[in-house]
């Protein structure tokens, strides 16, 4: 007995990485699964039926029953043809698991709009594109479970990664709403910020880690209260368990909520709410904003990208002189 077992699943980008490991939990507990891949580069590049098509085998080799799928979650009809592939083979759709992605790493001042429309695409897009079929027919059904794949680098912020930033803060944002629009006929939407040592993170050189890890972005891994490095495995397979339990019955009252996945250790995001206020009657004026902002909002507050030595910044030497 598997906590999936009868269910139905679309694993988007699950040829490889952290979707591999879902794919095959998902089989091992029962669920019959969609292994959608086309078998990209990171950059999006290229096609290869491939790895989906291994991952399927392997499923199969186990016991498990699965079957591939190799279009893009960045078209619509992608997305249709995935839960379409799921009803006609399987006779219904319960989950789906959003997790192919790309990386076009680019500083925003050389960013070409090719990059930029290129991985919303994949990303933000890709969520709508897979969500929007299947939550017509989970709706219908009263049932329904959808995980998404957020990162720290939308939640946070990260150096050359606008496009995926933007992507990923927008499927925190997708998250939430979508928790909202389907919460009421038994389906839950949540999402997941992983952490693992895959092909897309060998991208990051090692230098840009350092510079991150320098400003105090490094990501919320680094800053969550438990720093056990046993507990830091990086291993894609990790994530799956955690990606299995939000699809078990006994998630069925978990909506709307983001966790960070990273090793062996679980997390839980906050929601943004405003930290902290200052009021006055009547408009602001600017020496007051000066005083309120620094010393209320922000004090004890870390700039995450501060202006290099060398950048002459018009009031950063009033400052030095009213420390002085
Ligand atoms: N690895 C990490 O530490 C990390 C951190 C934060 C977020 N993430 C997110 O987790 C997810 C999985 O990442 P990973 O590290 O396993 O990457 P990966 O590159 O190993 O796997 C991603 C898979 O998605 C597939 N894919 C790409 N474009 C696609 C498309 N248009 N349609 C369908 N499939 C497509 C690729 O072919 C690939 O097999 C991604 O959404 C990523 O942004 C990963």
């Amino acid at each position: 007995m598997g906590v999936l077992d009868g269910k139905v699943a679309v694993v988007t980008g699950s040829g490889r990485g952290i979707g591999r490991g879902i794919a095959m939990l998902y089989a091992a507990e029962g669920a019959k699964v969609i292994v959608n891949d086309p078998g990209v580069a990171v950059d999006g590049s290229g096609h290869d039926e491939g790895p989906a098509a291994q991952v399927v085998n392997e499923i199969k080799e186990a016991g498990g029953e699965a079957s591939a799928n190799f279009d893009s979650v960045a078209k619509f009809s992608g997305g249709e043809n995935m839960v379409k592939q799921a009803v006609d083979t399987y006779g219904r759709i319960d989950i789906v698991v959003n997790v192919a992605g790309i990386l076009r790493d680019r500083m925003v001042f050389n960013m070409t709009h090719q990059e930029w429309d290129d991985v919303i695409a994949v990303h933000l897009k890709g969520h709508y594109n897979t969500i929007k079929p299947a939550s017509v027919l989970m709706r219908q059904q009263r049932y329904g479970r959808i995980i998404n794949f957020s990162s720290s680098s939308g939640l946070i912020g990260n150096t050359g990664q606008v496009n995926y930033g933007a992507a990923k803060a927008g499927i925190g944002g997708l998250t939430r709403g979508v928790a909202r629009d389907l919460g009421r006929y038994g389906i839950t939407v949540n999402s997941i910020s992983p952490g693992a040592a895959t092909r897309m993170t060998a991208t990051v050189p090692d230098a840009a880690r350092d510079l991150r890890a320098q400003a105090g972005v490094s990501g919320a891994a680094s800053n969550a209260p438990v720093q056990e490095s046993a507990f830091l495995r990086r291993d894609p397979d990790d994530v799956a368990p955690m990606a299995a339990f939000l699809a078990s019955d006994d998630a069925w009252n978990i909506n709307g909520q983001i966790f960070y996945v990273n090793g062996s250790r679980v997390g839980l995001t906050n929601h943004p709410v405003p930290e902290d206020g200052v009021f006055k009657p009547g408009l602001w004026t600017m020496p007051e904003l000066d005083d309120a902002v620094h010393n209320v909002l922000l004090k004890d507050k870390k700039n995450p990208a501060p202006p290099r030595e060398d950048v002459e910044v018009p009031g950063r030497d009033v400052d030095a002189k009213s420390l002085a």
